[in-house]
């Protein structure tokens, strides 16, 4: 059987929280584990709400074990794997709390017409997969779970180290047993196991009604500008982890802090040893990203550095490897492949694609210079790559926000672009920047000390956080910077002067 989106019904199963990729779809995957199949249902959540936005209803941010909040738009079955037929339900969140408690359900339809649920707990059996697949699984089990050969996602590995194990059940019953596990590679011949649980960059689908508490939480910083384990000084990039592990670029203190929700100290996970160019000391981090393949840090050391760094994270390594050197780097994103993209300003004004240990990269936006035009930018900032290997930049001093498609020789204004100003046509100095799977863009406008959602297409956005003027209340901002979305929905952002990170719940 092959499974083509669009279909709906995906019941997150606990530890299997993560959104996956679009690329799963592209397999012929004829028999799949549970695990695997949640995976590409959750896809197909995500893509529906992308195709489907005639409807009314629309899968909202998906909440990880829960069936709160959870929604389909319509009643889209897969034929013959109906198990059985509950009447009378009332919601989409019953029919999914229904599959919850059901062993082996894996998917449900619900038809909001009939207001009938259908659990799922087979998708049929008994036959052999051909080509790259998988032969024979058990839908609820790992024993009886057996894959065909070494079928690899590349570059979504998240041990790189793998654990030793003798055979593909026990390497599935390990990957039950791990918070957030969606897949794994086991390869008969080295008898390794690879657990994944990571896919990548989160991508989120947040509501186009979505909103959010106005009054931020602080939660790293906030007290005053200094050098203590509690403070910043000039804070800049963001990055959280799945479990919500924030990494910081405290460009000012020459250091990356790291701060898990709740701590009242951070903790220096790199520099930190005076703003020299020694390899255990960083200039200015202005920005820093995770990767979870190598489980390191990749960080733009800014200012007189000019080069991009990898930390380990695995001990307390003391210093940095410098993975591309003078280079006037500022953003940082990493794509589902593993490409590095670097913005690059002082009169470069571009962004690079680089696989790691690649020096000169592929230009993938500007490259003309610095100007208005299309084809060029100023002051390139931070960035964004989503699925399509489509590039967004916050084009700072251009005041708009534009994407480069793939392989495109122009760029497309997708927000602002009409001069500086505070009206809702304009931005002001824009730099963090998040795109959702609606395309969807969300903007940290700067010098507006306000954050911004454009939905694709719009003319003009609108703010949904700050924009109370200049200030440090818990409704303003000075200077906000870095910007980012826990898979939950809920925004963080960097405000700059006032040394702090703000938290700004989804509603
Ligand atoms: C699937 O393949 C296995 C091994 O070749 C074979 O024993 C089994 O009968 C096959 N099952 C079906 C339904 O064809
Ligand atoms: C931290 O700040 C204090 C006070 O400004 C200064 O004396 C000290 O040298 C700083 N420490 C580092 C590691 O920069
Ligand atoms: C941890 O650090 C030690 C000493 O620097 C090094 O020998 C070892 O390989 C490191 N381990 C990892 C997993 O990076
Ligand atoms: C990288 O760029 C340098 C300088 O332009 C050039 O000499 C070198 O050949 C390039 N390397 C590759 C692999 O393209
Ligand atoms: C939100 O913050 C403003 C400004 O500090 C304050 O006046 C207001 O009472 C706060 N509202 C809530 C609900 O906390």
């Amino acid at each position: 059987m092959l499974l083509e989106p669009p279909f709906e019904g995906a019941c997150l199963y606990p530890k299997k929280p993560e959104p996956p990729r679009r690329r799963w779809y592209n397999r012929k995957i004829f028999f799949i584990p549970v695990s695997l199949l949640a995976t590409i249902l959750i896809t197909a959540v995500v893509l529906s709400a992308v195709l489907g936005s005639r409807s009314t209803h629309k899968a909202s941010v998906l909440t990880a074990n829960m069936c709160d909040g959870f929604v389909r738009y319509e009643n889209l079955d897969i034929e013959g794997n109906d198990i059985s037929h509950v009447d009378g339900v009332l919601d989409y969140a019953t029919c999914c709390s229904i599959c919850q408690a059901i062993y082996g359900c894996f998917a449900f339809t619900y038809s909001p017409s009939s207001q009938q649920c259908s659990p799922k707990i087979s998708i049929s059996s008994g036959k052999n997969s051909t080509g790259d697949a998988i032969t024979g699984y058990n839908p609820n089990m790992c024993g009886g779970f057996v894959r065909k050969d070494n079928w690899d996602i590349p570059g979504n590995d998240l041990l790189p180290s793998p654990v030793q194990q003798p055979d593909y059940a026990s390497c599935c019953s390990q990957c039950q047993a791990t918070y957030g596990c969606i897949a794994f590679t086991y390869s008969p011949s080295s008898q390794k196991c690879s657990l994944k649980t990571s896919m990548g960059n989160v991508i989120l689908n947040i509501p186009a009604d979505a909103q959010w508490k106005q009054n931020g939480t602080t939660v790293a910083g906030g007290n005053e500008r200094g050098n203590a384990t509690n403070q910043f000084d000039r804070p800049y990039g963001l990055f959280i982890d799945n479990d919500q592990t924030m990494v910081i670029g405290d460009c000012s203190n020459g250091r990356v802090m790291q701060w898990k929700m709740g701590d009242t100290d951070g903790k220096v996970v790199a520099g930190g040893n005076g703003k020299e160019n020694r390899l255990d000391q960083l200039n200015c981090p202005i920005d820093v990203l995770i990767d979870k393949e190598t489980d390191s840090l990749i960080i733009c050391d800014r200012d007189n550095n000019r080069r991009v760094v990898r930390w380990s994270r695995r001990n307390d390594t003391a210093q940095g490897e410098i993975l591309i050197d003078n280079i006037d780097c500022y953003g940082l994103v990493m794509d589902d492949q593993k490409y590095l993209y670097v913005s690059q300003t002082e009169e470069k004004d571009e962004v690079r694609r680089y696989q790691i240990g690649d020096k000169n990269g592929t230009l993938v936006a500007g490259g003309n210079g610095q100007g208005v035009s299309l084809n060029q930018l100023n002051f390139p900032s931070y960035i964004f790559v989503d699925q399509e290997q489509t590039v967004y930049v916050s084009d700072t001093d251009n005041h708009r926000v534009i994407k480069w498609n793939k392989g495109a020789t122009e760029g497309i204004v997708v927000a602002g672009g009409e001069g500086q100003g505070n009206a809702l046509t304009r931005l002001s100095h824009p730099h963090g920047l998040f795109v959702d799977t609606l395309g969807t863009i969300y903007v940290a406008d700067s010098s507006n000390n306000r954050v911004m959602r454009w939905s694709k297409g719009a003319k003009q956005g609108t703010v949904i956080v700050g924009g109370n003027g200049l200030g440090a209340r818990e409704n303003q901002f000075n200077y906000p910077v870095g910007l980012f979305f826990d898979r939950y929905g809920n925004l963080y952002v960097v405000d700059c002067w006032n040394h702090r990170v703000q938290r700004f719940s989804i509603e």
